[in-house]
């Protein structure tokens, strides 16, 4: 699949192919078994450790693409049952443009609702999806029929729909369990809900109460080991004639407990710093996280504008602290110089609600890594 060399082949925020990912075999090998055993899987993970990722690297796999189509909705933006629908029905349309298929030539014909956007490209002839949000005028409708459609495909489908437990913020009632109706009697059809919220997602799967409960086969995923991770980059320096030194790998992993974003992100930085026929060193890494640090300042600057001076106080005292254990104690407290328990745990509380804070093992860390050094050490 290899196509140009990548002028910097750290790739950060998007897929490109096997070549430029890490890894991952044995979570690629699990959730092509899962599929092929006819179950849908709930893949659940902090954010940026790799999970999207995961997926487009599945659907690029040719045992995935030869057998299945592949659909991939993404439901971080989306507030309502109407932009699930939208979302999903442009993305089957998109992704069936180019293949020759009876199926699609039903598209329009079985999800009536969409005909009012079925228009002919004045160029080229061929059909396009011209059809706004507001034309989604009954959700549920549409859904009946977008999934009617996927039941008449002449190939199994993969629906991946990211940031699944979006759903349970719709305003609408219910969504739940009619999704969840539409899936179990979907005979085409089969599912990857992936979710960063994990309280949200483990509610959503493994509550007996709730509509998805054991409809899916649930997957974490875990940073990729650090020896495998070191060997990729060692590999990838190599193939542009660089080297870079085990420890300079090691060191930013352990800085950044193997999320792949953050990792990525600085490699991509350390890749550029090292000239051809150069080797790269731990001195280094303090440069490329200026870099890295600096260039996301500006949003830092804003979003710290933007907050209530209490919660950028507990804010501050949280990125200080790394990983914040009993923060409504008098010791923390006093050490940051707060206000009183009260008030911190009014101010996390809306920290944690807009996700700048994360709760995890019974600690208080930032959200984002690189937001709460440069919180601690250069605001
Ligand atoms: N196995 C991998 N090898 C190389 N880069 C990866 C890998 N997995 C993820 N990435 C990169 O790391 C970033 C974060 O991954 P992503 O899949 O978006 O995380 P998540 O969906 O869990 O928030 C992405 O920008 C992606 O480019
Ligand atoms: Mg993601």
């Amino acid at each position: 699949m290899q196509a140009t060399l990548l002028r910097n082949p750290f790739v950060v925020g998007k897929y490109i192919s096997d070549h430029y990912f890490c890894d991952r075999e044995q979570e690629t090998q699990f959730l092509t078994k899962q599929l092929e055993n006819g179950r849908n899987v709930a893949l659940i993970s902090s954010r940026r450790i790799g999970k999207s990722g995961l997926i487009h690297h599945l659907f690029n796999q040719s045992a995935i693409w030869e057998q299945y189509y592949v659909f991939f909705v993404d439901l971080y933006a989306t507030n309502s049952l109407a932009e699930l629908v939208y979302a999903l029905g442009k993305e089957i349309y998109e992704q069936l443009k180019p293949i020759k298929t009876q199926w699609k030539e039903k598209f329009f014909q079985i999800v009536s609702s969409f005909r009012v956007g079925f228009k002919l490209d004045a160029m080229t002839g061929s059909p396009t999806f011209d059809i706004g949000l507001g034309d989604i005028q009954t959700p549920l409708t549409t859904l009946d029929e977008i999934f009617q459609y996927i039941d008449e495909a002449d190939k199994p489908c993969i629906i991946a729909i990211d940031e699944f437990q979006q759903i349970s913020e719709y305003a609408e009632k219910n969504v739940e369990a009619f999704l969840r109706t539409k899936i179990q009697q979907c005979k085409k059809g089969q599912f990857i809900f992936a979710g960063s919220k994990r309280h949200m997602m483990s509610q959503m799967f493994l509550s007996s109460s709730k509509p998805f409960y054991q409809s899916a086969i649930t997957m974490g995923l875990e940073p990729i080991p650090i020896n495998t991770y070191t060997q990729f980059v060692k590999d990838l320096f190599a193939e542009y004639n660089r080297d870079i030194k085990d420890e300079v790998v090691e060191t930013v992993w352990k800085q950044y407990d193997g999320f792949t974003w953050y990792v990525q992100m600085m490699m991509n930085e350390l890749f550029v710093l090292t000239s051809e026929g150069d080797t790269c060193t731990t001195d280094c890494i303090a440069t490329a996280w200026k870099n890295v640090v600096l260039s996301q300042e500006m949003g830092y600057r804003e979003t710290m504008n933007r907050l209530a001076p209490k919660q950028k106080i507990v804010l501050q005292a949280i990125a200080k602290e790394g990983r914040a254990r009993n923060i409504t104690s008098a010791q923390f407290i006093k050490k940051y110089h707060l206000n009183s328990a009260s008030s911190v745990q009014a101010a996390v509380k809306s920290l944690l609600k807009n996700e700048m804070v994360t709760y995890e093992e019974g600690c208080y860390r930032l959200s984002d890594f690189f937001f709460a050094e440069w919180l601690a050490n250069v605001f």
